[in-house]
């Protein structure tokens, strides 16, 4: 039994979609939040740049003394995972490999689309892992840019989304996807409108929701999980405005944030 915070990290507030699954599955364990809001987004960013911010996030919830480490952002797991496990001690987990398992189990033929940033889809980190679970499935992987900002500015159910959907899902809708993984810690926000447009013929895969019950697998099968009956406590650290992220961060978790918001750029770490 460990009663230790679990820290989560993101390039800035989406990866809240991924907290708050945690929180509803975990409500006892106490959690962590770091929003890279200064550096932010990390999906049009190179490889060394998102490495980089990645292992400065985890040497600092090391320092908060966490017992393991959500990596939340996609571009992130995509990018810096094998590189932070070599780094960090304590375990981590990326969205990655929990999305792509629940693809595979839940695929009715044998093509499977995965949409993401920029950097994730280019990484190749979804593909790679897909055609080696199983190398008889097709991938189609589209990066899908435009729907971040989409989010953040709460424009989901304006024109503006629908047009960015015709754009870059239009060609995937004549194909024979009946999976399809939303590779973006914002996308769980397009849900309904994603799956509309697909007539409502799709599978789609939620990351967030797969790598939280893989997180509770983790500290059940490490013995690590809280033994406290109360809920857990909740804080959240960001390297940019604690009053911007707490305005969307409402958004993303349907709720105000409960518990402090600490700003804490990087020349302090
Ligand atoms: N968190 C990022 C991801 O899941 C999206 C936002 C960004 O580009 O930083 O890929």
């Amino acid at each position: 039994m460990d009663n230790r915070p679990i820290g989560i990290f993101d390039s800035g507030v989406g990866g809240l979609t991924v907290f708050k699954e945690i929180r509803t599955l975990l409500p006892n364990e106490n959690l962590i939040y770091f929003g890279d809001t200064a550096r932010v987004p990390y999906g049009n960013k190179s490889p060394v740049a998102v490495q980089k911010y990645s292992l400065e996030i985890a040497k600092f919830l090391e320092m908060q003394n966490v017992k393991m480490i959500i990596i939340a952002c996609n571009t992130a797991s995509a990018l810096a995972l094998s590189s932070l496990r070599n780094e960090v001690r304590i375990p981590i987990i990326g969205v990655i490999e929990p999305g792509v398992r629940a693809a595979i189990k839940s695929a009715h033929n044998n093509n499977i689309a995965v949409i993401g940033t920029k950097a994730t889809i280019s990484s190749g980190a979804y593909q790679n892992r897909i055609k080696r679970l199983r190398s008889s499935i097709n991938v189609i992987a589209v990066p899908c840019p435009l729907f971040v900002p989409i989010v953040e500015e709460n424009l989901m159910d304006t024109k503006i989304a629908l047009d960015a959907m015709e754009m870059y899902l239009s060609d995937l809708k004549k194909t024979d996807i009946k999976s399809l993984i939303l590779a973006c810690t914002h996308y769980p926000l397009l849900k309904n409108q994603i799956s509309k447009f697909f007539d409502n013929n799709i599978n789609l895969v939620d990351s967030a929701y797969e790598t939280a019950k893989e997180v509770k697998e983790t500290l059940e099968a490490r013995r690590i999980s809280t033994e406290q009956e109360t809920p857990g406590k909740e804080s959240f650290f960001v390297s940019d405005s604690p009053e911007t992220f707490s305005n969307i961060a409402a958004n993303f978790l349907n709720r105000p944030i409960d518990g402090k918001c600490i700003f804490h750029p990087w020349a302090e770490i």
